[in-house]
């Protein structure tokens, strides 16, 4: 028997009189200012305010090792790109992601996540793509599933090979694609360990063309399709992602008015990444007016990663989101809600407060959003519930 339960005392963001939340069998199923009480467990949310659990919709949460030491070389003056063209950056976390199993890879990440959970992350994607080889793509996968063992939250799982080219595989980007981005997409979708595909189109990746395979295999195993895309140059994949009706584009800094007017139509997502924004140092902003003025729904994610942005903290997210890009606090909050379940095909499932949603929310100590998102370093979470029961508080 699933216990029915009434949150009284709920102070929705949008909302000036207090409401109430029933939950029953994980669900959300009605909200209201007066339910009926009778038979249910009361919990008494003492007017704090009340919001959807996060959804960090783009992360790489599980990696080995540790690339500190090319933060210092770039306070020193060197470049991202120069860094990793001389065998840094992504390269650099696969052979120590390599050298890892599975435990390893977990005890590494645990207190990532932690950090997030703590924060009121209740559904998070984690991406392969330091393994580079497909024994160590599905290691990787398989140690984000033992993270969802571990610890109450939902997970996504995004299938990254085609992240940068393995040295094995050097002057042939084809090849890479062919032996081992496709061939290992095919056994980790019959080992049950992947919900997405993704890229990342770039100069010192992958083209659009050479991903087009990839995407076009994803789609022949009816799985969706997303693309890091357009973040250090204009590298035109999102045209190629909306082609293939991908459910998001991420990064977008350099996109033109064309690619706002091609996700626009193919209903995508545009994942805005601030954390590598910031700790690269760029200065191209995303098109965040115009993305506003078509009506294409902005998300904003952390993009954990041992690189370019090692950063745990939806929070701190949103603030960069505000203050670097100048989106409001309610486009802020709809970024790591409703707008990052959307981008990963979750829409119906968490990321709103709503009749028929999982009960996933997150309460805090706070009056309005806007103490959450124009606060710097501080917590003021109270508990998160997931699935209708208290996981943190
Ligand atoms: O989203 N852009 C590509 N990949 C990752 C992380 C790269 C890295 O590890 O340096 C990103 O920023
Ligand atoms: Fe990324």
């Amino acid at each position: 028997m699933t216990t029915r339960r009434i949150w009284i005392n709920a102070r929705l963001a949008c909302e000036a009189r207090l409401q109430q939340i029933e939950t029953e069998g994980g669900k959300i199923t009605a909200i209201g200012p007066d339910l009926s009480q009778a038979g249910a467990e009361v919990v008494d949310l003492g007017g704090r305010l009340v919001l959807p659990s996060f959804v960090d919709c783009h992360t790489h949460l599980v990696f080995g090792g540790d690339r500190t030491g090319e933060f210092e070389m770039r306070l020193e003056g060197a470049d991202y790109q120069d860094i990793a063209r001389a065998g840094g950056g992504i390269k650099a976390s696969m052979r120590f992601t390599r050298e890892r199993d599975v435990d390893q890879l977990v005890a590494e990440a645990l207190p990532r996540l932690d950090a997030l959970l703590a924060e009121g992350t209740s559904t998070i994607e984690i991406k392969s793509g330091y393994g580079l080889d497909i024994e160590s793509e599905l290691k990787m996968l398989r140690a984000a599933k033992r993270l969802a063992e571990l610890r109450p939250f939902r997970l996504r799982t995004t299938w990254l090979a085609a992240h940068a080219l393995p040295p094995e595989y050097a002057g042939d980007k084809a090849g890479y694609i062919r032996e081992v981005a496709i061939a290992g997409l095919e056994a980790a979708q019959a080992e049950g360990l992947v919900d997405a595909v993704d890229g990342f189109c770039e100069g010192i990746a992958f083209s659009a063309e050479e991903l087009e395979p990839l995407f076009a295999r994803a789609g022949e195993l009816g799985l969706p399709v997303k693309l890091h895309t357009e973040q250090l140059t204009r590298s035109g994949g999102t045209l190629m992602a909306a082609r293939h009706g991908a459910l998001s584009v991420d990064h977008f800094e350099y996109a033109t008015e064309e690619d706002v007017a091609a996700i626009a139509a193919s209903g995508t997502v545009a994942v805005l990444l601030p954390g590598a924004y910031y700790t690269l140092n760029e200065v191209q902003k995303p098109p965040v007016a115009a993305l506003r003025a078509a009506g294409v729904p902005m998300a904003l994610a952390t993009d954990c990663n041992p690189g370019t942005s090692p950063l745990t903290s939806l929070l701190m997210t949103m603030n960069m989101g505000a203050v670097l890009w100048g989106m409001t606090v309610a486009e802020c909050l709809d970024a790591v809600t409703t707008h990052g379940a959307r981008a990963l095909g979750l829409g119906d499932v968490t990321g709103r407060l709503a009749p028929g949603l999982s009960a996933d929310f997150t309460v805090w100590d706070a009056e309005r959003p806007a103490q959450l998102v124009g606060r710097i370093g501080l917590n003021p979470m109270h508990m998160r519930v997931f699935e209708g029961a208290v996981t943190h508080g």
